[in-house]
């Protein structure tokens, strides 16, 4: 099985990095013993990743004329089973530095569509889990987190992935979720619903 997790908070060890570990760790229970679990776990922090610059040049020739860590991003999305996506709510969206890998994949969605070169196999089976966090209270705003869905469809369709789910997780500012252990078992879950899933592809 392999796994690519890519942290997306600017902040290491905080809530979303936390909710996502946890689920790799829980994923590891769930694999058989014949198997072998490899994971590439990828903060922000350390990922340079420029912006998108709209410069159309993926219309033209496969691939983005920027040469950075999204190179090894793009072979990672091609190669993995699973791939954990997290990040903090940012004015109801994602962190920049989540949302500049997303749209760096436009170079894939123009080699597909305009191209018709694809840059990723579009008959291997992935799974999408999002995760993210908010300081408020999912129980005052029940639609927290409504503004992230479109995006993160979008993203998991860009990389031939099947959106199983997302993780949410609020009042993380009052509550961490190192302290709430209902966090900690929706993550455990997931991996199960993951490791599952992944059995039947
Ligand atoms: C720039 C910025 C924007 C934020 N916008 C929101 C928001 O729109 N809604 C919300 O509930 N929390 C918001 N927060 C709080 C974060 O979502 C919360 O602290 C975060 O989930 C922490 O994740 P982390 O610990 O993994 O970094 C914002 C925080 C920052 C720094």
């Amino acid at each position: 099985m392999k796994v690519l997790a890519i942290l997306g908070s600017p902040i290491r060890k905080r809530n979303s990095e936390t909710l996502t570990k946890k689920v790799v760790e829980s994923l590891k229970n769930h694999i058989s013993k014949d198997e072998t679990i490899e994971v590439d776990l990828l903060s922000v922090q350390n990922l340079k990743i420029s912006p998108c610059v709209a410069c159309d040049r993926c219309t033209r020739i496969k691939g983005c004329v920027f040469q950075d860590d999204m190179t090894h991003l793009y072979k990672a999305f091609n190669d993995s089973d699973i791939i954990l996506f997290s990040s903090p709510l940012y004015f109801n969206s994602l962190s920049a530095q989540a949302k500049a890998i997303i749209d760096r994949c436009q170079a894939i969605f123009s080699s597909k569509y305009v191209l018709k070169d694809p840059m990723i196999d579009r008959d291997r089976k992935r799974l999408g889990l999002f995760i993210s966090t908010a300081g408020v209270d999912m129980n005052d705003d029940p639609e927290l987190f409504n503004g992230t869905l479109p995006v993160m469809d979008l993203f998991f369709r860009s990389i031939n992935t099947e959106y199983v789910g997302n993780l949410f997780v609020g009042n993380v500012d009052q509550v961490k979720v190192m302290d709430n252990p209902e966090a900690l078992d929706s993550a455990k879950d997931w991996a199960r619903i993951l490791a599952g899933k992944y059995k039947e592809i």
